[in-house]
């Protein structure tokens, strides 16, 4: 379990931020934190603890031919439950373990469902030979100044296919589909990110670069920044697979742009025959991007790690590069000066 103090918020409101025929899903998520006296800045994420599938928990049951009923005891924490609750909420049911393996003397590739081996078990005996399941993370995108008692997510569902049949992930499942608004509990926690929020000078300028739900912060930034009247100038590149079903939150950053409150430089991947993505719009507009950070602009980097993350550093350096006159080493101790200055910062998972 987390060493960060734990709360039980509910789902308020959910909707699909991707339109009908959308080659993904991604979803809004409001988290009702009224009674939850926890607060966070923007940038933070929340961690959450998922449940798993009923569905896959029955599956579980019926191999091991147990009640769900059975009482347990969870070594690690020491709680009695139902072997049921235990499967649903605190198990890690899509890894088989070298203990489980052993136990089963199942010898071949432990990259498969543990449901393919699993056979008949006491309750207690099965609960040391799984995995925990971990909380996993989401950036909040959402100011409290902006919507108190509320923490809102974005997040995409995530889907993979095994042995022919279509999957989800463990908590993106939970959260865009399982759990009932108003009912579910969803346990969670804050984890705040040391350095990654907005500058306590209003006047700063911003840059915030967040394609897919890397944009999840900015909509947070920017709440908070409008509501603090900031004086400094914004500018976002998202991207997206598809402007016409994937520009997540377009009423709130057209609307932003339109009234010269943002600037709005978008990549939409897959809208023609070649891939257009958030460090080809930074090249094109590489000369003011120099201008921004050398003038002490904050730049901001949210979403997927690699290779997304890693691209849009080397754009950064070639930015530094051409516009600044750098040589290749000073482009890169620019770079390590803006990091350790907290002048650049990324959130990348
Ligand atoms: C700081 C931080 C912030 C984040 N913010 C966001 C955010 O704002 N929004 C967001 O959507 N996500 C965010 N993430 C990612 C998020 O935490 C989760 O990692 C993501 O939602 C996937 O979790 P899951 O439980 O749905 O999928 P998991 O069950 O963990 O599976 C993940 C992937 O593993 C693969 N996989 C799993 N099991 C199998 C199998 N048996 N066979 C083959 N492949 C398999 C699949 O590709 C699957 O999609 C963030 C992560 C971090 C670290
Ligand atoms: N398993 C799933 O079902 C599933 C679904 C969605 C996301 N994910 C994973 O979830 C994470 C975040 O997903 P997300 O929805 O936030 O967005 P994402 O999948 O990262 O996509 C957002 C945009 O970034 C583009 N992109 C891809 N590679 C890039 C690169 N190297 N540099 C810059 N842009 C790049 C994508 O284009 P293209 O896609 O056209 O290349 C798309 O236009 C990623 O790790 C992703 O792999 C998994």
């Amino acid at each position: 379990m987390s060493r960060h103090p734990l709360y039980v918020a509910r789902i308020k409101e959910r909707y699909a931020l991707t339109k009908p025929g959308s080659t993904k899903a991604t979803y809004h998520i409001v988290l009702d934190l009224q009674g939850c006296p926890f607060s966070f800045k923007v940038g933070d994420s929340l961690g959450i603890y998922p449940h798993n599938d009923p569905l896959i928990v029955e599956r579980w049951l019926s191999r091991l031919e147990v009640a769900g009923e059975t009482q347990i005891t969870d070594s690690r924490s020491g709680q009695m439950m139902s072997l049921e609750s235990f499967l649903a909420e605190k198990a890690n049911l899509g890894r088989v373990t070298p203990k489980l393996a052993e136990v089963l003397s199942y010898t071949g590739p432990l990259d498969i469902d543990p449901l393919e081996i699993l056979r008949p078990m006491a309750a207690q005996e099965l609960v040391s030979l799984l995995a925990p399941l971990l909380p996993r993370f989401y950036s909040v995108a959402s100011s409290l100044i902006v919507h108190p008692n509320e923490a809102h997510l974005t997040v995409v569902l995530s889907t993979y296919e095994y042995q022919g049949e279509i999957r989800y992930g463990v908590a993106s499942h939970f959260l865009c589909h399982l759990a009932i608004p108003y009912v579910t509990p969803i346990l969670c926690y804050v984890q705040p990110a040391a350095h990654f929020t907005i500058p306590a000078e209003s006047h700063l300028d911003l840059i915030m670069i967040g394609p897919g739900t890397g944009v999840a912060p900015f909509r947070a930034f920017m709440q908070e920044r409008l509501a603090l009247s900031a004086t400094g100038n914004h500018w976002l590149f998202f991207g997206e697979r598809h402007r016409a079903t994937d520009f997540l939150y377009e009423d709130f950053w057209m609307e932003l742009s339109q009234q010269n409150k943002l600037r709005l430089d978008l990549a939409f991947s897959r809208d023609q025959a070649e891939k257009v993505y958030v460090q080809h719009k930074m090249e094109e507009n590489a000369a003011e991007i120099w201008d921004w950070i050398s003038r002490g602009a904050y730049t901001y980097l949210c979403g997927e790690a690699d290779p997304m993350a890693k691209e849009v550093e080397q754009t950064l350096l070639k930015i530094f590069e051409i516009h600044g006159n750098l040589s290749t080493e000073a482009a890169r101790l620019f770079l390590k000066t803006l990091r350790k200055e907290k002048r650049l910062l990324a959130d990348v998972y």
